[in-house]
């Protein structure tokens, strides 16, 4: 494990992504004996604790929130020793000695120099006067990494301000920027069944594909987040970063290798290629919610404007449907539609691929509508993936009646041995690897950022509120009217 061998400091350590993402991500990368033995972590935050009673808190956490086949005591035990803890204010240049003084101590125990890797789990806006911290208080060496969380900035302009305070420390070769979207499986799967699969491969663009489909649903609410949420929203919150992600690696060209560069090169060249909005489309082909009370699994539930600490006036979307185009030789004339929103009926990540029907066709005219295939992605839950096909129905009397059905690769049951890692485990390892094709680069994130300000911008001039939608439902029914207008609908599983 030697290729790995990093030191990690987590800012924020006790916040809700270190305690319910990152101390979990690392624990299950030691259990499977990923990390290296010499590697320690730091936790740091403003709360008052020390190394003991913080690695009680990690311990008990990962007790809780684990199942029984998760975790094991000499695991947990060989895990906690790893840890210790700072108490710092991050707002104040002075205490990042510590820091400095806490990895004199490592390299008196003898050990070699490591990098450090950077873990900045805590509001950009902090971001700068963490990097400047560090830097002033002697604690960075000349391998040290930096990870930050999405999202950067919450506009173009405060993007590039994080990114200048960032840059000003760390160079972009040493900048890990996390879309956790990045790290899951089945989204890795699809460089896979792109680029080593003819089958896929040759027919990817507007020859043979209608159209696309992304959808992201989640049944959650904001979860206690309204502080965050309100000023974001669901196009900074999802649109932004994780929907735009899944775009780009559907969309790209095949990079020349599996090289960062090249495969981020790539992104960037669809993110350019998205087509301007026009103000018709802006009316017509987007659709911002808000969803009102409802239910989720039965039972009842607020809506929006009624959460804990809400404002009761917002305007602020939880849902968003577009229809966009890449506009380049592949894809022109193919819309993809995307859609994302909270509490929604089920939690469930799938990217459609529709291809085209075929030029003539042979049978039963009232059948036309199911000829043609599709393929179906799963990114969550029952990762899998999964093409729709055409047979003919079987039985004496159905003559030559099609039936479509899906040819079925799920994950889970095809490689039973093999447990699907969380995507924040994946991502901290390619860190401590030092690779960075899995994080996005600053041009990538800003010109996200372009493209998603026509839509910010066009909703703060109109100034009035989201459509309504309840909970549990799958949107507003204009999400719905802006497919069914091209004579499409969004595909509902069967
Ligand atoms: C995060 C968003 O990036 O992704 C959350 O901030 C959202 O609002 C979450 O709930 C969804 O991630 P996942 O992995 O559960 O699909």
């Amino acid at each position: 494990n030697a290729d790995r061998a990093v030191d990690l400091a987590i800012f924020g350590a006790l916040g809700d992504l270190a305690r319910g993402r990152l101390w979990p991500a690392l624990y299950q990368l030691d259990r499977e004996g990923l990390l290296a033995r010499s590697t320690r972590l730091l936790g740091l935050s403003r709360h008052e604790s020390d190394t003991d009673d913080f690695r009680r808190k990690i311990v008990g956490l990962l007790e809780d929130g684990l199942n029984g086949d998760e975790r094991d005591a000499e695991s947990l035990e060989r895990f906690a020793a790893r840890l210790e803890y700072r108490r710092l204010d991050f707002t104040r240049p002075d205490d990042y000695a510590a820091i400095a003084r806490w990895r004199q101590e490592l390299r008196g125990e003898g050990s070699n120099a490591r990098p450090l890797v950077v873990y900045m789990a805590v509001g950009a806006a902090l971001y700068g006067d963490v990097c400047a911290g560090l830097e002033r208080g002697g604690a960075l060496g000349e391998h040290d990494r930096v990870v930050v969380e999405k999202p950067v900035g919450h506009d173009l302009a405060s993007s590039h301000a994080v990114n200048d305070a960032v840059g000003a420390v760390f160079p972009e070769s040493r900048t890990y920027r996390i879309d956790h979207y990045l790290g899951k499986e089945t989204v890795q799967n699809l460089i896979a069944l792109r680029f080593a699969n003819p089958l896929f491969g040759n027919q990817w663009n507007q020859n043979h594909i209608s159209h696309v489909e992304i959808t992201v649903a989640e049944t959650a609410g904001i979860e206690g987040r309204f502080g965050y949420f309100d000023g974001a929203g669901q196009l900074r919150d999802m649109v932004q970063n994780h929907l735009l992600q899944l775009l780009c690696l559907i969309a790209m060209e095949p990079p020349s290798s599996l090289d960062a560069d090249a495969i981020r090169d790539e992104k960037v060249k669809v993110l350019k290629a998205l087509k301007p909005l026009t103000q018709e489309a802006l009316e017509q082909d987007v659709v911002r919610g808000q969803y009102i009370a409802g239910t989720r699994d039965g039972q009842p539930v607020p809506g929006y404007r009624e959460e804990d600490g809400a404002d009761s006036a917002s305007h602020t979307e939880t849902f968003v449907a577009l229809k966009t185009e890449v506009a380049n030789w592949r894809w022109a004339g193919v819309p993809f539609y995307l859609r994302t929103g909270k509490r929604l009926p089920e939690k469930r990540s799938r990217i459609v691929i529709h291809f085209r029907q075929q030029p003539h066709y042979i049978f039963d005219p009232d059948q036309r509508s199911l000829a043609a295939n599709k393929l179906i992605i799963r990114l969550q839950p029952d990762e899998g993936i999964a093409l729709q096909v055409l047979t003919k129905d079987s039985g004496l009397e159905k003559g030559m009646r099609l039936r479509p059905g899906p040819l079925h690769l799920d994950f889970n049951s095809a490689f039973p041995e093999a447990r699907i890692p969380d995507a924040y485990e994946r991502l901290l390892l390619e860190v401590m690897k030092g690779r960075q094709y899995l994080f996005v680069r600053r041009d990538e994130v800003e010109y996200a950022w372009r493209w998603c300000e026509q839509l910010l911008d066009h909703w703060q001039a109109l100034d009035t509120p989201p459509r309504r939608y309840p909970a549990g439902s799958w949107g507003p029914v204009a999400s719905i009217a802006m497919i069914t207008r091209d004579g499409r609908s969004w595909y509902e599983e069967y």
